[in-house]
């Protein structure tokens, strides 16, 4: 199977563009990777992955400029359209280390781009191949987060761009990026998933270049996430991390690390047994995933009603599920279920660390938590969790969960008064 870790390098076909080329994960079908728009494939219609004649080993990536770019021999371009996205911070957490009870714990937050969240990695890469490709408008369906991505990094390149979003069910802070970076935004009367069964529609024919994660190049950019922690891990602990927890909505994220790490394997410069187990966490109302993985299903179950106050992640039907399902198994990693409540307190244990994030962000901790209650995550894993996107994207989510301000007079004794009288 092509998606397994043991995968041999495929043969180079005769349509690859240097060195570079789209593959069908289903039926092996390759086509070329800028001559035409393609999502999935002409054939069976499975996703596509992007293939390299050469792979990269750790050394490949020394001597450059931090960020996404600096893991250029691991993509299709030397350079995209850039906002210096990528290396964020690997944050030590002492106390919920110790609160936890493993080995060590390690935040990798992904709210420190550009415009607050992962998404950026995949859209630097993404927009310069609509570049390459001389598409028009851009466009994605989003439930936030790629929506304000998309149009920043749509403005940066001089591209028009169209976002569709579920009405009522994004975060004050996305739809005002949208919004301020010169998105047209249509708010669609239904969910995600439907956003994008239309945004899909739109892209076959022809009226926009679709840039959700079903886009096979926004995944390459992507992948830097998992070589930044692998790296972070080996220069702190000399070995890689025994186990990733990262929220789970389209499972891009998922399908992506899966895809870094395979072309390590392949190219020599990661041990199969020391691929980190990958744990994908949702929230109890929008888990379709977590039910494929509990009921060993070969395909996910589209949930039509989905709904949680971790908004990023209310998504019903999980595009990359073919592409993931495989990374969370071959891995040796699992996937679990939290709920809201759950998912507000560990915005809590991270805000106490000084880290803000928004409610899908912490739903990675909320699960790390379970995992460890339950016993399935031993107390001698070193975890890095996945923090998706920042605090300031869902301030009414952090409002909610953190104290209320108390008015007072504008005098200082009564200021001093109010504060004893609390204490
Ligand atoms: N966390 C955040 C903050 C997100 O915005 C998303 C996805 C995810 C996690 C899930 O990542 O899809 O790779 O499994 N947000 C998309 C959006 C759907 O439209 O912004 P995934």
């Amino acid at each position: 199977m092509s998606l397994s870790l043991s995968a041999d390098q495929p043969d180079v076909p005769a349509d690859a563009d240097d060195g570079v080329w789209l593959e069908c994960i289903e039926c092996g079908e390759t086509f070329a990777p800028f001559d035409d728009v393609r999502y999935t494939c002409d054939e069976c219609d499975g996703l596509l992955e992007a293939r390299y004649e050469e792979l990269p080993t750790f050394e490949d990536f020394e001597g450059e400029a931090p960020g996404v770019w600096r893991y250029s021999a691991a993509l299709p371009f030397d350079e995209g359209v850039s906002i210096q996205e990528g290396n964020t911070p690997l944050y030590e957490v002492p106390r919920l280390e110790d609160d936890l009870g493993v080995e060590a714990l390690r935040i990798k937050h992904e709210g420190m781009n550009p415009t607050g969240s992962f998404k950026d990695r995949g859209m630097t890469v993404g927009v310069k191949v609509a570049k390459e490709l001389g598409v028009g408008r851009l466009a994605c369906a989003s439930t936030g987060n790629t929506s304000a991505a998309l149009a920043a990094y749509g403005s940066r390149g001089g591209m028009e761009t169209l976002v569709l979003l579920p009405a009522g069910k994004v975060a004050a802070g996305k739809i005002a990026q949208a919004s301020l970076h010169g998105a047209r935004i249509l708010e669609v009367d239904g969910n995600f998933d439907a956003c994008l069964d239309i945004v899909q529609e739109l892209a076959a024919d022809g009226e926009a270049y679709l840039l959700n994660s079903l886009n096979p190049f926004r995944l390459e950019g992507q992948k830097t996430i998992g070589l930044e922690i692998l790296e972070g891990f080996l220069a702190d602990y000399d070995a890689v991390p025994d186990r990733i927890v990262l929220p789970v909505g389209n499972a891009g994220n998922t399908s992506a690390l899966y895809k870094a790490f395979r072309e390590l394997v392949q190219a020599g410069a990661l041990a199969e047994d020391d691929v980190p187990k990958l744990t994908g966490v949702q929230a109890e109302g929008a888990a379709p995933m977590v039910e494929a993985i509990e009921n060993g299903a070969d395909e996910v179950r589209r949930w039509e009603d989905v709904e949680t106050r971790a908004t990023a992640i209310r998504i019903g039907n999980p595009v990359n599920a073919p592409k993931a399902l495989p990374g969370i198994r071959e891995t040796g990693g699992t996937a679990v279920s939290v709920t809201d409540e759950e998912i507000t307190d560990a915005q809590r244990d991270l805000a106490g660390e000084g880290i803000g994030v928004e409610p899908a962000s912490a739903a990675s901790v909320a699960g790390l938590r379970k995992l460890r209650r339950e016993g399935v995550v031993g107390d001698d894993e070193r975890v890095a969790c996945l923090t998706t996107g920042h605090l300031l994207k869902d301030p009414d989510a952090a409002a909610a969960a953190g104290a209320d301000p108390e008015p007072v007079p504008a005098d200082t004794d009564a200021v001093l008064a109010h504060l004893q009288d609390a204490e």
